[in-house]
């Protein structure tokens, strides 16, 4: 398949057109950024991890009866979507108090959080993804108030899927961020779902294995990342036999 011209160089991935007007072919480059692109480095097969396991979870959920925008991967860190009209949102569900939250609330570092907490942040690096509530969303014409509905319980049910199923390798799910966008009439799943964008927690150590390793020095992050990626390819070689 031929790449067309590049349409969006954004932090970590790059969009480029495909032969098909409604298909996008995604490149995850091996760019890692933190606190909003001040901090900045690259690290060799990064970007194939986070396809991967991508690549996997929009696969798991189109199982399970989540629309993704997912079509299929070109190569190692290259996959094929479907071109979405991006709904600017960041969709966040927390099962667990950490990052942001714990800073500007006064929730503690690990507290549980049941039933899970959606946050709603409108994408916009320039004025730092400030947070919307639903009367915000509505009246900035986001989406409407139905389909407002829609991506959260979409969001409930993906928390739930991956909650369960990383539970399973012994780690905890506990946040994550998600966007959608609109596909002719339909709402579908867009972005990534990777190490970039989720917490992983240790059940037992409550050690990282996502982008605080690299957000605060605590470790090797790409040790971190292939961590997650072995896993998830033994929970394969156990469950699609
Ligand atoms: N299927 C899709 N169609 C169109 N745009 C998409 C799709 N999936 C993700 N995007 C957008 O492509 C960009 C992906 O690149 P990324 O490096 O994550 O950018 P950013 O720095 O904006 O987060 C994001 O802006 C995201 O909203
Ligand atoms: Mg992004």
């Amino acid at each position: 398949m031929e790449f067309g011209e590049l349409l969006y160089e954004g932090k970590a991935k790059s969009l480029y057109k495909s032969e098909k007007d409604d298909e996008l072919i995604t490149c995850f480059r091996d760019d890692m950024t933190a606190f909003n692109g001040v901090k900045k480095d690259s690290f060799q097969g990064k970007g194939a991890y986070n396809a991967a396991v991508s690549a996997f979870f929009f696969d798991y959920l189109e199982k399970n009866g989540v629309k993704t925008h997912f079509i299929k991967m070109l190569d190692d860190h290259t996959m094929v979507v479907k071109k979405l009209q991006m709904i600017p949102l960041e969709v966040i569900a927390r099962n667990v108090a950490a990052g942001s939250i714990v800073k500007k609330l006064p929730f503690k570092e690990g507290q549980v959080l049941n039933p899970p907490v959606i946050v709603t942040d409108y994408k916009d690096d320039e004025k730092g993804d400030p947070s919307l509530n639903d009367d915000l969303i509505i009246a900035l014409g986001l989406v409407t108030p139905e389909e407002l509905k829609e991506i959260k319980a979409v969001t409930l049910k993906i928390n739930k899927l991956l909650y369960e199923f990383f539970d399973e390798l012994g780690l905890i799910f506990v946040d994550f961020k998600v966007e959608f966008g609109r596909y002719k009439d339909t709402i579908l799943l867009g972005d990534e779902i990777s190490m970039d964008s989720m917490r992983l927690w240790d059940k037992k150590t409550r050690e990282s294995f996502d982008k605080d390793v690299y957000r605060f020095n605590k470790g090797d992050v790409m040790t971190a990342y292939a961590k997650v990626v072995e896993k998830i390819d033994e929970w394969k070689r156990e469950h699609l036999k």
